[in-house]
């Protein structure tokens, strides 16, 4: 999930940060633990593009290519082009094409949006999923967005509204409510500079000229039993946080994280029976007129 957040904007998000290959397994495990998820979005697109014979597709701030794979699988009459600025993501993005045998209906484009837009031929569908909230001016990104899609192609957009959570309210050690304590660390941490997690974007898409057609929360509530990507997403997830968290929580709560991630026995979050898996994310689908 989050899985949105994750970004640079963000510094504790979850994807954030230099390390690109934690963030690539934190958000293939995204893709892994939420697929039901994917699954409904990319259906709920599919049903507002029953007039859109979509043969191009782009996929903005691509990362690992989860919204890509989902795509090309959805529309299998269609390209999909996963642009990132990051080559050693768009890497795994061609490999898991390969893997799949779709390798002649994916391509990457490397490009940094916040420079300007790639060269790519007009596209049907514009999908732009946990990314925009990464560029720094998004405004822009959505102006080059329209003049990019066919008149009458549309613009689809997802962004997580909260962070992740994982544990229940009492995990068995320490006082109950960690979890809680340290999103609060972390909104403070993120202050009031930083862009709050889920912007609305639907009048950033009116102002660029499209018409929105529809917006949604995708709610996430996984609950036990899980399959292992659960254990293994939020090891990831708060080894992640886990830095951020040094000097802003009270040492009995770090202690506590430190039994979930580093613990092999039944405490750990490897090997837990008890982790949930709850978010939302809203998305928005927006035509060009
Ligand atoms: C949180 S990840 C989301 C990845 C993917 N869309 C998903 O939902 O799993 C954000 C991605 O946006 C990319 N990104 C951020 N700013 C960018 C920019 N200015 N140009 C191109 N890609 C960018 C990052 O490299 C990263 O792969």
């Amino acid at each position: 999930m989050e899985l949105r957040d994750h970004t640079h904007h963000h510094p504790h998000g979850p994807h954030q940060g230099g390390d690109s290959a934690a963030m690539a397994e934190l958000l293939d495990l995204d893709a892994a633990v939420l697929h039901s998820y994917l699954s409904d979005v990319t259906s709920w697109i599919q049903r507002q593009a029953t007039d859109v014979p979509l043969r191009r597709i782009l996929d903005l701030g691509a990362g690992t290519g989860t919204g890509t794979i989902a795509l090309a699988r959805r529309f299998g009459a269609a390209e999909v082009i996963a642009v990132d600025r990051a080559e050693e993501l768009l890497t795994r993005v061609r490999a898991k094409a390969a893997d799949l045998n779709i390798a002649d209906r994916v391509r990457t484009v490397r490009a940094d949006l916040d420079a300007a837009w790639p060269a790519v031929e007009p596209v049907d569908l514009v999908w732009a999923s946990n990314s925009l909230h990464e560029m720094a001016d998004p405004d822009r990104v959505f102006k080059d967005a329209f003049a990019a899609i066919r008149p009458g192609g549309l613009l689809a957009v997802a962004e997580m509204d909260a962070l992740p959570r994982f544990l229940p309210e009492d995990i068995g050690l320490g006082r109950p409510g960690l979890e809680s304590r340290c999103h609060e660390a972390l909104e403070q941490e993120r202050g009031d500079t930083q862009p709050r997690l889920g912007p609305d974007w639907g009048p950033h898409l009116e102002r660029s000229g499209f018409t929105i057609l529809g917006e949604r929360t995708f709610t996430i509530d996984l609950t036990p039993p899980q399959p292992p990507a659960t254990g293994h997403y939020a090891h990831a997830y708060l080894r992640r946080i886990r830095p951020v968290l040094e000097g802003r929580m009270a040492t009995d709560d770090l202690a506590a994280l430190d039994t979930l991630l580093d613990s092999d026995g039944p405490d750990g979050v490897l090997h837990r029976h008890d982790l949930v898996v709850r978010g939302t994310r809203t998305a928005w689908v927006a035509r060009r007129p």
